[in-house]
């Protein structure tokens, strides 16, 4: 029996929600092109879609809305939990923790539900936002009932009504977050959901998972790396001397995209777009081009391109954006895929239990 590093090309299941293909760069969401979503639909019509399979008539739309809305609100004792832990518990632990203590009010149970899980998503931004606004010593903000997802998020971090475009390049971000096929932190949600757990803890199996700077903690240290850099000029010796030490550039390489991650490139035209020029922006792009010819000087043939990222950093940046709250905001888009996928798992479940080969020393003597 041979071992795959990493589960590299190891197929865990099948699934209706979404297709990543990494040859052609192609992103599938039930049917419908990612980045056509991401620009032409709302945050809640596509999660209506991931969740129920189809997008949502007008009357659909307004019922989740409703849904999410009356959800949007922070329990008291979640208040409480969140104030009683210390400022250095980072968010994605907050994050981990006010979803466990979630666990109750019947959101434990076996099978999971489609109300649970908007329940959850509904609550996420709430979540940073009063973690956020607490640390800062800010006054918390009541979410607007009036307010879509992604402006409410804006509105209880910042405390004023976000300009359109805001909305729009957040919400284009946070859709094309959702769902990316079988990636760590749905196969930790769906491996969490398989013992017959529930959708509490399996998302918090999930939150674990997108908290590692390999899969949901690099858009922060790509913004280290674009300050650091500083200017164009700087850009190369930058490269060359963490590439000359064997380190890793952020926000390049993919396990699956083998060209470009579409997503890359559907958040640089929205960033363009939306938010306009931002003076960093011509430099990030020079680092995005050195990065990716240095790449090929260093390691050829790996065919290492701009992944989702780093132009995540370049859009939650120009949004302003605090750096410590951009993985959790993409995790307030990917939980949309993480509850579809759990639920799909529910639906036609069996344990995972993989194999593993034993290498270490056998006892003396017979058995
Ligand atoms: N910088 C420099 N070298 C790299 C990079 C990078 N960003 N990415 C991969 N490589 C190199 C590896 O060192 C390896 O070299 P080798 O063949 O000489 O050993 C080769 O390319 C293959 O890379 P692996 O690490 O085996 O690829 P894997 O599929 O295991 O990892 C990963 C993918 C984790 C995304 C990796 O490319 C990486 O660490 N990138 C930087 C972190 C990052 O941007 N993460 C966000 C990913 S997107 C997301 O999860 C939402």
């Amino acid at each position: 029996m041979a071992t795959v590093s990493g589960l590299e090309g190891v197929v865990a299941g099948e699934t209706e929600i979404g297709l990543v293909d990494g040859e052609k760069g192609y992103l599938v969401y039930r049917g419908y092109w990612a980045k056509e979503l991401a620009i032409s639909r709302s945050y809640e019509e596509v999660a209506y879609l991931l969740w129920n399979g189809h997008l949502p008539s007008s009357e659909e739309l307004e019922m989740l809305k409703l849904e999410m809305a009356a959800a949007r609100a922070m329990p008291e004792y979640l208040c409480r939990i969140v104030d009683l832990l210390p400022a250095s518990v980072p968010m994605m632990l907050v994050l981990q923790s006010t979803v466990a203590a979630l666990g109750e009010q019947g959101n434990a149970t076996w099978p999971p539900t489609l109300r649970q899980a908007v329940r959850l998503t509904a609550l996420l931004p709430s979540i940073i936002a009063y973690r956020y606004r607490r640390l800062k010593g800010l006054p918390i903000v009541e979410p607007l009932p009036e307010l879509g997802h992604a402006a409410n998020y804006l509105y209880m971090l910042n405390g004023q009504i976000p300009e359109e475009a805001h909305v729009q390049a957040l919400s284009a971000y946070l859709i094309l977050c959702m769902e990316h096929g079988m990636n760590a932190s749905t196969f930790a949600g769906r491996v969490v959901l398989s013992t017959e757990s529930d959708m509490c803890a399996a998302v918090c199996g999930a939150i674990g998972a997108m908290k590692g700077p390999l899969h949901g903690g690099a858009p922060s240290e790509v913004i280290s790396m674009l300050a650091d850099i500083g200017t164009k000029e700087r850009a190369e010796p930058w490269i060359r001397e963490v590439l000359d030490k064997g380190g890793k550039i952020m926000g390049f390489g993919h396990r699956i995209y083998k060209t470009k991650d579409p997503r890359a490139e559907a958040l640089k035209i929205a960033t363009e777009e939306m938010i306009g020029k931002d003076p960093s922006f011509d430099v990030a792009i020079h680092v995005e081009h050195t990065a990716i010819r240095l790449l090929e000087e260093y390691k050829p043939g790996r065919r290492l391109f701009t992944n989702v990222e780093f132009y995540a950093a370049a859009i939650l940046q120009a949004l302003e954006l605090d750096p410590e709250i951009f993985t959790p905001t993409f995790t307030s888009g990917r939980i949309v895929g993480w509850t579809s996928h759990i639920l799909e798992q529910a639906a036609n479940n069996r344990i995972f239990r993989p194999q593993s080969i034993y290498t270490g020393p056998m006892p003396e003597g017979e058995f």
